[in-house]
């Protein structure tokens, strides 16, 4: 399985870091940037790893940022993405089970390293659940053509 993922300057040695973990735990990883610490913009980085989850360049994607939250609103700007921001596992697992989230970000001025890894385990080891979520996901993706 592919996972694209990207940061901002406030998350690159975090990025580097998972990055390494993803690879550890058997996924194929591709960097969408910054791997820069200079002061950037994070929709550049969260509408790249968006554009790849969503044309199937990857299967999943991870951003982060320093809270997770900006980088994760320019995803969910882009048609079929459900970007999540989790700062522990137990939303991350939900938000895959439930809401069928292709995206996970979360915030490395907020989550420590550990922390950050067992986020991404916990959201990746999750299944959709299907059923009664199918329909709500359905509802939250038909508002896209509204
Ligand atoms: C950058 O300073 C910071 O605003 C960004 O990393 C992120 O936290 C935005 O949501």
């Amino acid at each position: 399985m592919k996972i694209g993922i990207g940061n901002d300057h406030a998350a690159v040695d975090m990025k580097f870091e998972i990055a390494d973990y993803l690879k550890e735990l058997g996924y194929e990883v591709v960097n969408y940037g910054t791997d820069k610490k200079e002061s950037c913009n994070y929709p550049e980085y969260g509408e790249a790893v968006a554009r790849a989850v969503a044309s199937k360049e990857v299967d999943l994607g991870i951003l982060i940022c320093g809270t997770g939250v900006g980088i994760s609103l320019a995803a969910n700007k882009v048609k079929g993405i459900r970007a999540a921001v989790c700062s522990e596992p137990a939303t991350a697992r939900l938000s895959r089970q439930h809401n069928n989230t292709n995206i996970l970000a979360f915030g490395a001025r907020i989550v420590g390293m550990e922390l950050a890894k067992d986020i991404v385990k916990a959201w990746l080891d999750a299944e959709f659940e299907g059923g009664r979520h199918q329909t709500r996901v359905d509802m939250i993706m038909e508002i896209e053509d509204k």
